[in-house]
């Protein structure tokens, strides 16, 4: 079977910029732009150009300075925002505009305060005003997987025929199931008229911890671009993890038979450069690029790792930029990874030195959550009775870790 090329969509500078605790100024937003450029993405949403004067500025800046990817300047479906975001995009080599509008009952009933037949009629306005200005036009009905089916139907078919050339799916509040989002992703393929002409896209958000499935089911239905951001920040609980998503088909060929133009060793320092830039920490135990991610603490992992790394690594950190595995001494580590530490730091001992100091190491290791060299190193002292003499290479770990001196 035939392999299809994804579009990967980032979003982390406007809907991951969205988060608590994440805003950037613009410098730090053209610093990530850069980086997202040499990750591969295809489309950066630069911005919401109308929202202030600082990411007017953003996203005219990026949509200057970088020429291979497409810059998206996000608006409402109103003139205003729609004339706003493409002065900002006007000096991009790619801009493509992208026009929202909100279409579940709630939204209409209770934010926007206007009939089905006014959205509809909005929809169509406003992709067409937008179409007027740039060729490259996309569509997001905002809350689609509250939306009434049908109704939805005929507001996507308002919007191709007034020209949207990507017709965005978001799962605004993260209540898809992932067989529904992708049920919901073919019938629009089958509902909508030519949709044959138009990318479909997925924007999923994480309130239930499935941003990646759900997004990874709209792919299978037939959804070939993909909307999400670095580490998966994002409004609330977030937006889909781009990292999760491209190891996902990586790991996974003979389920995901896509390809995207992301180079995966780029993913790292992409959500180090992130977190850096804003000074949100990423969880220990993220998928792909968490600190824990290509860490083994268990015994029986480490022995495993140790003779092979394929026994508990489905990728290895090297692909995604990590620079090593970690195999962490604590309380269920066990023999092999303490003498290979040990052996690390110039001490090799035979089975009966090696038990005397992992009899000590666990009774310590119980106490403490990590044991670290200079923990080893007196362990190592105790075990042998305090005395002897220290080879050189013994010498140096002694006078480079031990803080006893
Ligand atoms: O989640 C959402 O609905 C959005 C749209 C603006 C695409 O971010
Ligand atoms: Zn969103």
């Amino acid at each position: 079977m035939e392999r299809s090329r994804i579009k990967v969509f980032d979003t982390t500078l406007r809907d991951g910029e969205q988060s608590p605790g994440c805003s950037m100024n613009v410098p730090e937003k053209l610093r990530l732009a850069h980086q997202l450029d040499r990750l591969g993405v295809d489309v950066i949403e630069a911005g919401f150009p109308i929202a202030s004067e600082g990411d007017f500025a953003a996203v005219q800046a990026i949509a200057a300075t970088l020429r291979r990817p497409i810059i998206a300047g996000l608006a409402r479906a109103c003139t205003p925002d729609i004339e706003r975001a493409w002065q900002a995009l006007r000096g991009a080599a790619r801009p493509r505009i992208h026009v929202f509008l909100a279409t579940s009952d709630i939204h209409l009933r209770y934010k926007l305060k206007i009939s089905r037949r006014q959205c509809r009629e909005q929809a169509r306005d406003s992709v067409r005003l937008a179409k007027s200005l740039c060729a490259d036009v996309e569509f997001s009905p905002e809350d689609a997987t509250r939306t009434d089916h049908e109704f939805l139907y005929q507001v996507l078919n308002a919007a191709v025929e007034a020209g949207a050339t990507t017709l965005n799916i978001p799962d605004t509040v993260g209540y898809s199931m992932p067989a529904e989002f992708g049920e919901l992703i073919q019938s629009i393929r089958q509902r909508v008229r030519g949709i044959e002409k138009v990318t479909i896209s997925a924007h999923c958000h994480n309130d239930l911890g499935l941003a990646v499935a759900n997004s990874l089911a709209a792919l299978a239905a037939g959804a070939r671009q993909v909307e999400c951001t670095i580490n998966g920040i994002g409004e609330r609980a977030g937006n889909a993890s781009l990292e999760e998503i491209v190891m996902a088909m990586r790991v996974r060929p003979d389920r995901y038979r896509y390809d995207t133009g992301v180079i995966s060793e780029q993913l790292f320092p992409s959500s180090q450069l992130l977190s850096d830039l804003t000074g949100v920490p990423v969880q220990p135990n993220k998928a792909v690029i968490g600190r824990n991610a290509f860490a083994h603490e268990a015994g029986i992992h480490q022995d495993g790792m140790l003779k092979n790394p394929l026994t508990y690594e489905i990728m290895t950190p090297q692909s995604v930029g990590v620079p090593d595995s970690r195999l962490v001494l604590g309380k269920h580590s066990g023999r092999h990874a303490l003498g290979l530490r040990c052996g690390q730091l110039g001490f090799h001992f035979d089975r009966r030195e090696l038990d005397e100091v992992y009899r000590r190491f666990v009774v310590l290791a119980d106490e403490i959550k990590d044991v670290h060299e200079h923990h080893l190193l007196e362990l190592i002292r105790q075990a042998r009775g305090f005395g002897g003499d220290l080879s050189p290479e013994e010498a140096e770990s002694t006078a480079r870790y031990s803080l006893s001196g």
